[in-house]
């Protein structure tokens, strides 16, 4: 096979560059490790920034969106019991943010790839990248459309590891040529989703001696609850009841709001880390999304964050292309990077502002709350968390 952009993964990243490469005229092929199913009903982020949206109308994937998708136009912060809202129309131009579930995304691209004939091979075991520093790079792999999983081979131009955390793209770079930065967190979130109509019909983001919760949502009948938790938390050690229990203490306000209950349709616990490897490319291999870095949680930067990288790949591509100019796709990582690390801030920021860690003191609790205080009192101060919130201006 030969195609000009093979794309390693189906996810956010992956599906949203073969979509933009497509509108560029440019041909690629996506190799994904799962079935179709699983990429399409697997739970994580919820939460679309502005750009994000505006892209997926732009690319004729937003119908379902436009029906579904709950926009908010604001996030309160809890903490001391009460609760102070964050503006974003009033602080960030206009703008909103979207509540629409990244595995219905997946859906809406994987279709409209699929309706273009474009091809993805789900199920491709045993992808290898190769000859990455040369101009004719390829891909080997195991596919089930062939007899008993014969090996194949398909030749590019370019090769996009969009194939997450812990893909093989990252992997397939010499020893030496990357730097990473990383932090862990000694804490993970423990994230259920409910059969409950919102309690809110914004974000809540709480602050509290327990720990941090986060309250959010995918329909107006769904709840989507998070709890700070051990990074290695036990689920056994969860029952529903310990879960909502745990959830009434956080969420609890002076004037008695209440959470809604409803029967637990999930539960996972997620971890939290920092990471980014620099450069995000060698040769002809370009990383793009978790891929390269991931953030924590707090914020729902990761899927938009995959969604401005492959927006500067597309357009270096279509430069290359085009023009024959490879200098976009030489500044491709120094572009991105300088978005990744004001991301990476972001997340961190908003991480240790509402969450406890093990070894916090008296101090460091004071020093959240008057941060806190000072974010929802400064409009400076509030105008920089919506202005971060709602998606920075892309590259
Ligand atoms: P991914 O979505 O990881 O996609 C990579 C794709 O590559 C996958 O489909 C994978 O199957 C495929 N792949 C992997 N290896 C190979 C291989 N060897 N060959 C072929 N294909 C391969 N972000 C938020 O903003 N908010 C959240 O609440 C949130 N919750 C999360 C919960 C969990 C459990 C996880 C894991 C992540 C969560 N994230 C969240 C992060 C967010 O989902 C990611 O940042 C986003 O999915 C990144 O998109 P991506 O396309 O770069 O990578
Ligand atoms: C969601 C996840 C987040 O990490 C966040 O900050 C806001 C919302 C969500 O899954 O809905």
């Amino acid at each position: 096979m030969r195609t000009q952009v093979a794309i390693i993964g189906a996810g956010p990243a992956g599906l949203f560059l073969s979509l933009l490469l497509k509108r560029l005229g440019i041909e690629s092929v996506i190799l994904e490790l799962h079935t179709r199913q699983y990429i399409e009903e697997r739970v994580r982020a919820g939460l679309l920034e502005y750009n994000t949206v505006q892209l997926m109308h732009e690319l004729g994937v937003g119908e379902r969106l436009r029906r579904q998708g709950l926009e908010h136009g604001g996030i309160e912060l809890r903490f001391n019991g009460r609760s102070h809202r964050i503006d974003f129309r009033d602080l960030a131009a206009g703008k909103c943010v979207t509540i629409y579930a990244q595995h219905e995304v997946i859906k809406d691209l994987v279709a409209a790839r699929l309706a273009a004939n474009c091809p993805i091979l789900f199920e491709t075991t045993d992808a290898t990248l190769h000859a990455l520093d040369s101009t004719s790079p390829y891909v080997t792999f195991r596919h089930n459309s062939q007899k008993e999983g014969a090996a194949e081979r398909l030749d590019c131009d370019f090769i996009a590891g969009c194939d997450g955390f812990h893909g093989v793209s990252r992997a397939a770079i010499p020893a030496g040529v990357l730097t990473t930065y990383e932090r862990d967190y000694p804490f993970g979130w423990l994230g259920i989703l409910a059969q409950a109509p919102p309690a809110s019909k914004e974000l809540i983001y709480v602050h509290h001696d327990r720990g941090f919760a986060l309250l959010s949502m995918r329909s107006p009948e769904i709840t989507r609850l998070y709890l700070q938790c051990a990074p290695d938390e036990d689920l056994g050690l969860w029952p529903d009841d310990r879960i909502w229990s745990e959830l009434h203490k956080r969420f609890a306000t002076r004037d008695g709001w209440r959470l809604t209950e409803g029967p637990i349709t999930q539960k996972a616990v997620t971890g939290m880390r920092s990471f980014v490897v620099e450069p995000m490319q060698f040769g002809r291999l370009f990383l793009a999304g978790d891929a390269a870095h991931i953030v924590p949680p707090t914020g729902a930067k990761g899927l938009n964050l995959a969604v401005s990288d492959v927006g500067v790949l597309a357009e270096a591509l279509g430069s290359f292309y085009s023009r024959g100019s490879s200098d976009l796709l030489a500044q491709y990582s120094a572009t991105c990077l300088r978005r990744v690390w004001k991301v990476q801030r972001f997340s961190w920021w908003m991480t240790q502002l509402l969450h406890r860690f093990p070894d916090d003191n008296p101090f460091d609790h004071r020093r959240q709350l008057a941060d806190l205080d000072y974010v929802t009192t400064s409009r400076a101060a509030s105008q920089s968390l919506a202005e971060n919130y709602v998606g920075l201006p892309l590259p």
